[in-house]
């Protein structure tokens, strides 16, 4: 299988890449210097000379607070640049897969979010992504959209990277505590995806469609902040773990406003296409023991 990832220096992008070419998969890896996916003739150049058999898109722009103030670029590349590429899917004959987030939904809901449930974004990354969604939906059949929440990976910037660097330079950490949600490794969002690739390879016939995925169990960042240093510590990355303290989100405020829910009700990924929930604390483990072999 030919498969063309756009955004391939991302953290989900560069290990989706990583993994593919372990699996021995034709991996097309683009950064947007080699394929700019807002560029609508360059992405159509591109798909139409390289006819992959499959399009991941693992571009994005992912500054959530930055996005409030410049719009522009989040709805060029989130919105404009998924659609691009869904247009040229479509006129080639080629199936997309997306990746989407839980800050789609505003997270007044008491439980977990359900496909079905109506989105509600709060910020303009939020809305942005909505729209790329939305744009994917209504230009290409032969789409799947993985919703996934608070990703954490080897490359790239993420918070398990932000909590390491702090706790070397502080004893205490206030985090945030009333936020709820799953962490999602990028290794998992990988292996779920490529494992798509290699039954569409095997003639499969995939069920296209919006999917939510996400890692158990359900944490808050501050829970998760312990998990790494207790990790890290058992690992023996740090030489002391800072006190983790929990602080309210009205107590760290943001320019983006974040969902209190992004718990995710991950049936449907499973029961359509047989994917069960990751647990992240295995892709916590993973993903430092990968830092201190480094
Ligand atoms: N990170 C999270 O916690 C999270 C949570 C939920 C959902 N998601 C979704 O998961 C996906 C992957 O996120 P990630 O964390 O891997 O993001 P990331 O690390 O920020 O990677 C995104 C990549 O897209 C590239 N890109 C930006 N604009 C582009 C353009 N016009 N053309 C081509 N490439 C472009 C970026 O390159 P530059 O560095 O040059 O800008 C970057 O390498 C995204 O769809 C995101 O919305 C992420």
């Amino acid at each position: 299988m030919r498969v063309l990832v756009t955004g391939a220096k991302g953290q989900v992008g560069a290990e989706i890449v990583r993994q593919g070419r372990n699996l021995g998969l034709d991996m097309m890896a683009t950064g947007r210097a080699a394929l700019d996916i807002t560029r609508q003739d360059a992405v159509n150049r591109f798909i139409q000379a390289q006819q992959p058999d499959i399009v991941i898109n693992a571009a994005a722009y992912t500054a959530v607070d930055r996005a409030e103030s410049e719009p522009e670029p989040a709805y060029a590349v989130n919105r404009d640049g998924a659609a691009c590429l869904a247009r040229a899917c479509a006129a080639n004959n080629i199936p997309l897969l997306h990746l989407s987030t839980d800050y789609i939904f505003d997270g007044r809901q008491q439980g977990a979010y359900s496909e079905t449930d109506p989105p509600n974004p709060q910020g303009i990354y939020g809305k942005s992504k909505l729209a790329g969604d939305r744009a994917i939906e209504s230009i290409l059949e032969q789409h799947l959209i993985l919703r996934v929440s608070w990703v954490f990976g080897v490359d790239g910037n993420n918070f398990v990277k932000t909590m390491l660097r702090l706790g070397k330079e502080r004893d205490v950490l206030k985090v945030v505590a009333d936020q709820h949600g799953g962490p999602t490794w990028a290794g998992a969002i990988a292996e779920t995806l490529l494992g798509l690739v290699k039954r569409r390879g095997d003639g499969e016939a995939i069920s296209w469609g919006t999917y939510h995925y996400s890692g158990q169990p359900v944490t808050t960042w501050q829970a998760f902040a312990k998990a790494i240093f207790e990790q890290a510590d058992k690992l023996g990355m740090i030489d002391r773990q800072p006190r983790v303290e929990p602080i309210t989100t009205a107590e760290y405020p943001t320019p983006a406003q974040r969902p209190l829910n992004s718990v995710f009700d991950c049936h449907k990924i499973t029961q359509v296409l047989g994917i069960s929930q990751p647990d992240w604390r295995t892709g916590l483990d993973k993903v430092l023991k990968k830092w201190r072999k480094s």
